[in-house]
């Protein structure tokens, strides 16, 4: 099954997808450095990102979990001119290939990418009273799934677009036998959703493709 999702998301980015060179170069860069290749978000779901943000007229965006920007590159791309991105990634090995990325791809200008855990970051964010996000995708670690929304909420507005990937692993979500603390956290995260009294309305989708079964939730900001 995964081959034939593998190539209908191949045949869908032919027609769908336009090229970009930044973003073929990011994935060629990475690789050539030897960073795994089924991290980033297929170019399909690169490609919701951007209009979810184009249709909103989103102008700040907020990520956790940069990897190597792949997705950042998308964020940054649906922006116009004078909009910004900051990205938050853990690791330093990643922060050190995003940030060449998107020096490559011609992003510093709008792209603040930092590395730290991506909590501590948001809590300093908080403290230090940045303006409202207006759109923010969370793809870190997925048992923080339910602080790392709470604390999107400090960062939003009425309106702002809270995106969570990742959020149905193959099913695991539902198979309550897998106590992983990733699972966990997200089994936690859809009760946190359920009639939180700051969001407007929220769902999730499951999603099938090059990148597996999973699917991503997306919630408004009352
Ligand atoms: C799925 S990858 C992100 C992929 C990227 N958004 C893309 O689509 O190109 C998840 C990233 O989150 C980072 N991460 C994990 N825990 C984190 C934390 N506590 N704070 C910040 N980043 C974290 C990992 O190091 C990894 O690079």
């Amino acid at each position: 099954m995964s081959e034939s999702w593998t190539q209908i998301d191949q045949y869908i980015e032919s027609h769908l997808i336009p090229h970009d060179p930044r973003l073929e170069q990011n994935l060629q860069n990475t690789a050539a450095h030897g960073f795994p290749d089924h991290l980033a978000v297929a170019p399909n779901q690169g490609m919701l990102l951007q209009m979810l943000i184009q249709m909103n007229q989103c102008k700040r965006i907020l990520e956790l979990g940069t990897f190597a920007a792949y997705s950042t590159i998308w964020l940054a791309r649906a922006l116009p001119e004078d909009g910004y991105v900051l990205t938050i990634e853990g690791r330093d090995t990643h922060g050190a290939m995003a940030k060449e990325n998107i020096e490559l791809a011609g992003l510093s200008h709008m792209v603040d990418a930092r590395v730290g855990r991506a909590a501590d970051v948001m809590k300093q964010l908080i403290a230090e009273k940045v303006p409202a996000f207006d759109f923010i995708f969370i793809d870190a670690d997925k048992q923080s799934y339910p602080e790392y929304l709470e604390l999107s909420l400090e960062l939003s507005r009425s309106g702002t677009i809270i995106f969570m990937d990742n959020v149905v692993r193959a099913g695991d979500i539902i198979n309550f036998e897998n106590k992983k603390p990733s699972i966990e956290g997200l089994r936690e995260l859809y009760r946190v959703l359920e009639n939180h009294p700051r969001l407007l309305s929220s769902t999730a989708l499951q999603t099938v493709g090059s990148k597996g079964h999973d699917g991503f939730a997306l919630s408004i900001v009352k």
